[in-house]
């Protein structure tokens, strides 16, 4: 069982050809809203790709929570424990132009989790298989979660975005970091080609279309991302953590894990949406398969 605690946003997302300098009005040519949160689409990208998944938020009141909800049972995931809160379900606030995204997310219920909710969870959370989070809920839930977990021996993948919210103190409980190149230099500064080596196979940076890459504790490791056309890099982040994740719990040796990871992320952004191209086990052993020469 793959659990998630995590974020459930809705994602308002409004396309231009260009972004707006300050002050700027511009005129968009789409606007739609569309399910999304770091959590909530690490646990489609887990679910499509064959594993059972379990998400552990909140949603509003709002018509927003009912669809989120919605969307997430229809994955077929487990949301026993999403609870709903008087208010609004996060959103983000999603801006895309120039082949790429600028996002500003408001909490609303995600933040209305607090951290001793999750101590009432211990059962749920040490039974689990793997446990992924992101910086989307109050911190002290994420440090509440990843002690329990570490407690327990559970593994868990921390995906430290946004990285404004990160705190150096989650670090040592965390089983896998994996930051992109941006929250990378945001967490340990522009040297962080170093700071790696000091997490040997457990701090993976993500580089977009060029892949990812870690130190083994003898040497760098590269891991190539694969050729795409990308419509929409959203939530191409979000399904490598929830792919990386199905790969270490099926056991696959590190860099394999990785390599799913990337074949998973390059799938993912050739279609619209943060969970819109998100893919099936198929299409990833496919891409793989496409990529051996
Ligand atoms: O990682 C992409 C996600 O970040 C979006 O779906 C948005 O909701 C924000 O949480
Ligand atoms: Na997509």
């Amino acid at each position: 069982m793959i659990t998630v605690v995590g974020s459930i946003n809705m994602d308002l997302v409004v396309r231009a050809n260009r972004f707006p300098k300050q002050g700027e009005t511009a005129l968009g040519d789409l606007y739609t809203t569309i399910p999304g949160g770091k959590g909530a689409n690490q646990a489609v990208a887990a679910a499509r790709l064959g594993e059972a998944v379990q998400m552990i938020g909140a949603v509003g009141t709002d018509a927003f929570g009912d669809e989120l909800l919605k969307g997430l049972a229809s994955e077929n995931i487990d949301i026993g424990m999403v609870k709903r809160v008087d208010g609004t379900s996060g959103i983000a606030n999603i801006l895309l132009s120039e082949g790429d995204n600028r996002i500003i997310v408001v909490p609303g219920a995600n933040h209305a989790i607090e951290a001793h909710e999750l101590e009432a969870l211990e059962s749920k959370l040490s039974a689990s298989d793997i446990v992924i989070l992101q910086l989307e809920l109050p911190i002290p839930v994420v440090q509440k979660t990843l002690e329990i977990c570490h407690k327990h021996n559970v593994p868990t993948i921390l995906n430290p975005a946004p990285a404004d919210a990160y705190t150096k103190e989650l670090l040592p409980y965390a089983t896998y970091l994996t930051p992109n190149e941006t929250e990378a230099e945001e967490i340990f500064g522009a040297g962080w080609e170093q700071s790696i080596e000091q997490y040997p196979n457990r701090l993976i940076v993500t580089l977009g279309k060029k892949g990812a890459r870690y130190f083994d504790g003898r040497k760098h490791v590269l891991v190539e991302g694969f050729e795409t056309q990308a419509i929409d890099t959203t939530g191409a982040g979000d399904t490598f953590n929830g792919a990386f994740a199905v790969a270490l719990v099926e056991n696959m040796p590190f860099e394999e894990a990785v390599r799913y990871a990337n074949a998973a992320a390059s799938l993912s952004v050739e279609k619209f949406g943060a969970q819109g191209g998100m893919p099936f086990r198929q299409e990833v052993l496919e891409r793989m398969g496409d990529d051996k020469k």
